[in-house]
C-alpha cells in the first residue's frame, strides 16, 4: 500500500493567511526551521494509478498539481488518478475540496457516515451544492467494524473506526454527539499485508483503539498541538486543544506517552497546527519527538507498507 501525505497541517494550513504567531511569522521570514504545509489530507493506492482521496482539503488543486507524477495518469482529455473520495469527518478542512472537484465528468464515488452526510447536506451543504455539478455517488460507511472495499482499488480493505469527538460549530448535532461525527480508518493491503491507522483527529484514547496501534506497520495521527493551551499561549485563541478533539502529544496522558506503548510502529504525526512548535526542526520539542522516536509528516511524504 501507498500513502502519499497531500497536506500535513490542520485547518488554516502553515503558515496561516492571517496568523504571525512565531511559528507562521518565522516561516515566511525563514527565521526558524520549518516548511510551509497545506491542509490535511492522505492519498492511498495499492498499484500507483488509483487512488483514494481521504479527506479533501480546500488545497486540494494546489496538492494534486504538486502530485501530478503519481495522480495524474493523463490518459485521456481529462483524467484524474483519484477513484474516490473517503471522509474522516464534516470540517471545513476535510470537506471544501470536494467542490473543487466540481469539474469531474461523472459523480463523485463519496464515503462517509450519516453524520457526516447529514452535516454537508445541511449546516455546510457542499453535497446539495455539486448537484448543479458532477453530483455525487454516496456510500455509507459502516461503523460495526467490518471492512469494506472499494471497486477499483484492488486488494485495499478498509474499515472505519467510530472516534468519540465533537461535530463542527454548522453541525445539527453540534451538541448531541454520536458515533460518526468523527472516524479514523484502519487500511489493510491484502496483498503485501500492510497496514496503516489513520486519524488525523483523535481527542481520546479509547479501549478499542489499542488493538489498531498495536497491530499496525504504521499510525499516522493526530498532530495538532504540543500542549493543551497552546492557542492561548500564542494568544492567538482560547480554545483547548482537548475541546475540539486534539489529544495534545506532550505532558501527562498525551500522544506521545500513549506512543510510548508501541515502539516496534512506525509512529507519524500529522494534522499540524501552525501553533505547534514541533513545525520548528530546531526546536527542543521537535528534539524531543526525535528522542521518542516519533516522526512529523510532511506535504509529499509517500510511504510504502
Ligand atoms: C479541526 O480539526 O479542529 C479543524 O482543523 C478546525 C478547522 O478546520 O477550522
Ligand atoms: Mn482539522
Ligand atoms: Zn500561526
Amino acid at each position: 500500500m501507498f500513502v502519499l501525505v497531500l497536506g500535513s497541517a490542520a485547518g488554516g494550513g502553515f503558515p496561516q493567511w492571517n496568523c504571525n504567531c512565531p511559528m507562521c511569522e518565522g516561516e515566511r521570514t525563514g527565521v526558524i526551521n520549518a516548511h510551509a504545509r497545506t491542509q490535511s489530507s492522505i492519498a492511498v493506492s495499492t498499484d500507483k494509478v488509483n487512488w483514494l482521496l481521504v479527506n479533501a482539503s480546500p488545497d486540494i488543486r494546489t496538492q494534486l498539481n504538486a502530485n501530478h507524477q503519481l495522480l495524474q495518469p493523463a490518459r485521456q482529455l481529462r483524467d484524474t488518478g483519484i477513484t474516490a473520495v473517503m471522509l474522516a469527518d464534516s470540517q471545513i478542512d476535510h470537506t471544501t475540496g470536494l467542490l473543487i472537484l466540481r469539474e469531474s465528468p461523472k459523480p463523485l464515488e463519496l464515503y462517509c457516515t450519516d453524520s457526516v452526510h447529514e452535516d454537508l447536506t445541511t449546516g455546510f451543504p457542499v453535497l446539495n451544492m455539486l448537484q448543479h455539478y458532477c453530483g455525487v455517488n454516496r456510500h455509507v460507511l459502516p461503523l460495526d467494524g467490518t471492512a469494506f472495499s472499494i471497486p477499483g482499488l484492488d486488494n485495499l480493505r478498509i474499515t472505519p473506526v467510530g472516534l468519540h469527538s465533537k461535530a463542527p460549530p454548522y453541525s445539527p448535532h453540534r451538541h448531541d454527539p454520536g458515533i460518526g461525527d468523527n472516524v479514523g480508518f484502519w487500511f489493510e493491503d491484502t496483498a503485501t499485508g500492510g497496514k496503516l491507522f489513520y486519524a488525523p483527529g483523535l481527542g481520546e484514547i479509547e479501549p478499542h483503539l489499542q488493538a489498531f496501534f498495536a497491530n499496525a506497520d504504521c499510525v499516522l495521527v493526530d498532530g495538532t498541538c504540543w500542549t493543551d493551551d497552546e492557542m492561548l499561549r500564542r494568544n492567538v485563541g482560547t480554545k483547548p486543544a482537548l475541546a475540539m478533539g486534539h489529544l495534545p502529544q506532550s505532558g501527562k496522558g498525551g500522544m506521545m506517552e500513549w506512543l510510548a506503548n508501541f515502539p516496534d510502529v512506525r509512529r507519524i504525526l500529522i494534522h499540524i497546527n501552525n501553533t505547534n512548535p514541533i513545525l520548528d526542526e530546531g526546536s527542543p520539542e521537535r528534539a524531543e519527538l526525535a528522542a521518542a522516536g516519533i516522526e512529523v509528516s510532511h506535504d509529499g511524504m509517500l510511504l510504502a507498507l
